[in-house]
């Protein structure tokens, strides 16, 4: 109740039961291995996924792997975000706030009323012990993947919190979950 509370006053900047900040949330889509994407791209993405992704990150501080920025369309920072690489090169790429490190990452997500990571598998694992909460998209089928992102069925830290959303596009079932950290 009263970290409820306290999260409510203090916005971006939540503090989780144990007193510790978390200031971000990850949104991923997921196979049924909890697979994420295959050589770079996602096999199967779904259109209403992809419209549940553009309304949740709509505004917010989105944190992103350096790969995955290759496979955006035309490897531009999407419009009416504030888009955050990681990248170890330290260059410049245009539209983006480049940082060097996980750690510069979440200094930066400090200063934003909301921060979400968005992939890719590498990102995801690293930034994740700083996130609280995180919005699962099911795809009920099995692509084949060669990254995946952590189980949270089989984290004992992290429990279904709600669905949001669930259907079925192209004969594919689908749910967007979301998880919280206990
Ligand atoms: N299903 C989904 O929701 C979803 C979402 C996003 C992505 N994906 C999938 O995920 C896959 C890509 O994931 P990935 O793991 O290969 O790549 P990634 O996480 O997108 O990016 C990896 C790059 O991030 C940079 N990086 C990683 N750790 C860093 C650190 N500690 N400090 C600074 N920079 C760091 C490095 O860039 P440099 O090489 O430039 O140094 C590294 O090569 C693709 O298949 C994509 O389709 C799926």
């Amino acid at each position: 109740m009263l970290c409820g509370v306290l999260n409510s006053i203090m916005g971006s900047q939540l503090l989780s039961k144990k007193g510790l900040r978390y200031t971000m949330e990850a949104i991923v889509a997921v196979y049924e291995d909890w697979g994420i994407g295959c050589c770079g791209t996602q096999p199967v993405a779904l259109s209403v996924d992809r419209k549940f992704f553009r309304e949740m990150t709509r505004g917010a501080m989105v944190i992103v792997g350096r790969r995955t920025v290759a496979d955006f369309p035309g490897q531009k920072p999407l419009p009416g975000r504030v888009n955050v690489v990681l990248t170890r090169q330290g260059k410049e790429i245009p539209g983006f706030t480049v940082c060097g490190s996980p750690e510069e990452a979440v200094e930066l997500a400090k200063t934003a009323q909301k921060a979400m990571v968005i992939g890719g598998g590498s990102i995801y694992r690293q930034m994740l012990p700083f996130c609280d909460s995180a919005l699962v998209t099911k795809v009920y089928c099995n692509p084949g993947s060669d990254t995946y992102f952590p189980n949270l069925d089989e984290d004992p830290a992290w429990e279904l919190a709600e669905i949001l959303q669930s259907g079925e596009e192209n004969g594919i079932r689908y749910e967007m979950c979301r998880y919280a950290r206990k």
